[in-house]
This record gives structure tokens, sequence and C-alpha cells, in this order.
């Protein structure tokens, strides 16, 4: 069996994965994503198994769309990148299987947009369908907050950039959760607190802290039950706390960051990740 990993950069999970297939004996061969010259009208198929890691959205779609159509098997497939990747996508996805999910809503120019945010009531957040570490992810606290936003958008913005994303904003207790799930298990979580300097913002990639946050059952259920409306895979599922003691999903990663997850979860998810990678590489 022929087996990659296909990466942009060597990050500190890159790295933990290698290492942990080399202790099992595993050849995970290393496709750097810069070096890729697909022959887009020739079938041919190079690995059995990729285990999807380029930090790029642009390159993850459509790297892991052609190695799927050469008929390797991808980790995470292309319509878990496709639909996880964009939170409008995501959104509807989550809302229609009733995962609980904040209230969210799409528009297409700025008098649809306030009219959301009129529904929603401030604060409002806003987000880019796509990006993470939460960048341009806004908490806009009344009107003039929204119109400046609006206009930067529209007047600097891509196509994308205009396709407004407003959610309710939670009051969630300074902190929310990561839960990893690969395959059909929950293998750990933990909580991301923000700092002075994160602010409300919670990623770990912005300041904020890793501690563990233990699994019961009904953190595993909903990690389980989000993950599955994309498809079976490897991911992190962020939910938050609301003020009435609910949880809600606000996101599922589909290439996720894990740096500081393993010390404080005691988790070994490079290892399970790759274990599970190379289980579904043979099926
Ligand atoms: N609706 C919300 N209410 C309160 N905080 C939020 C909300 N949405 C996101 N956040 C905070 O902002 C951070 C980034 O949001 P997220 O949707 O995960 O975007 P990204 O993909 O950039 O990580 C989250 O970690 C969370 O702490
Ligand atoms: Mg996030």
């Amino acid at each position: 069996m022929r087996l990659a990993m296909l990466f942009t950069v060597l990050t500190p999970e890159n790295k933990m994965i290698f290492e942990s297939a080399t202790k099992r004996g595993i050849t995970l061969e290393r496709v750097f994503d810069s070096e890729l010259m697909m022959e887009l009208t020739a079938s041919k198929k190079e690995y059995d198994g990729v285990l999807q890691r380029s930090s790029s959205y642009a390159r993850t779609l459509y790297s892991s769309f052609y190695l799927e159509q050469m008929g390797t098997f991808v980790c995470n497939p292309y319509k878990a990148h496709k639909l996880c990747g964009d939170k409008f996508l995501a959104s509807v996805l989550l809302g229609k299987a009733g995962v609980p999910t904040p209230k969210t809503f799409g528009a297409f120019t700025p008098d649809a947009a306030k009219a959301a945010a009129k529904k929603l009531g401030f604060p409002v957040v806003m987000k880019p369908v796509f990006g993470s570490w939460a960048r341009l992810v806004h908490k806009l606290n009344d009107d003039e907050a929204l119109d400046a936003e609006l206009e930067s958008r529209e007047e600097m913005g891509h196509a994308f950039q205009k396709v407004y994303y407003l959610q309710e904003h939670i009051n969630k207790p300074g902190r929310d959760m990561r839960v990893f799930v690969i395959g059909d298990e929950c293998v750990g979580a933990i909580y991301r607190t923000s700092t002075e300097k994160s602010g409300w913002i919670t990623n770990t990639g912005r300041g904020g802290t890793a501690s563990n946050c233990p699994v019961t059952s009904e953190i595993r259920e909903l990690a389980l039950k989000a993950a599955n409306v994309f498809g079976e895979g490897i991911y992190g599922v962020d939910m938050m706390e609301t003020g009435d003691g609910r949880l809600v999903v606000h996101e599922v990663n589909h290439t996720t960051e894990f740096r500081n997850s393993v010390e404080p979860t005691g988790a070994d998810i490079p290892g399970k990740m790759v274990e599970y990678f190379v289980k579904r590489s043979k099926k």
C-alpha cells in the first residue's frame, strides 16, 4: 500500500503525525502541496491513501478532488472539506440535521445584511464564509459598527467576502470547546479559554489557552452528531456553552490543529489519526 501525507509546511501537528507513523512502522510519504503538478486530463492513481493536511483551503479542495477522482482514498474526503470549510454551507447542514448551533443568517447585500442583524439583535458576530484563526471574525455592537464592516467589505472585499454571514452572539463563559472526533470515536476535548489579549476570541492560534475538558456523554453525542453531518472522518468540533446551560456547535474543523491538545487531554491524537487513516485506506 502506498500512503502519503499532503501538506503545506511541516507544522508541529504534521511532525507529530509523521513520528506516529514511523513509530508504528508505517511509511507515510511526504508530499508538499507546493510541488504538486497534476495532469488533470490523464487518469493516474499514485497513492492508495492520502492524509490531507494542506494549510490552504484552495489547495485542499482542488488536490482532494483530483486525488479522489484518480481513485485514491483521501482523508478527509473532498466533500468534508468543501462543506465544513464554508461556514454558510456548514450552518445550513447543521441546522437541517438538528444540531444545536447559533442562529445564523446569510445575505448578499448590505441592506439584506442589516435586515438580518435587526432580526438577530446586537451584538452580532460577522464572519467570512471561508477562514480560520478567527481572521475577520468580528463582534459588531451597533448599526454604526455594522455599517463600517459592510462598507469595508463592499469596497475592498472579493466576491465571497460580500456573502454576508451573521450570527447571534453567544454569551459564553470566556471559553469554548474543541472536541476531537476520529471515525466514530470521540478521543478527547479541550477548553479554549480567552486571555485578555484574545478577548472574546478563544482560538489557541490567537492566544487562547488549552486545558482538558472532560468528555461528558452530552459532549460526545453532540460532537459525533455534528461530525456525522459531514461524513466519516477526522474533525475538531468547536462548541460553546450558552448562558442557559446548553451547548451549541459553531464550527466543525476539517483539518484540525491539535498541537496544544495532546498534553492536556492525554490522548494520542496523532497516533489515533494515523491508525484510523491506515485502516480506512485498506478498505
Ligand atoms: N456566535 C458566537 N458567539 C460568541 N463567540 C463566538 C461566536 N462565534 C465564534 N465565536 C468565537 O470566535 C472564535 C472564532 O470563531 P469560528 O467560527 O470558530 O471561526 P474560525 O474558523 O476563524 O476559527 C471562536 O473560537 C469563538 O470563541
Ligand atoms: Mg474555529
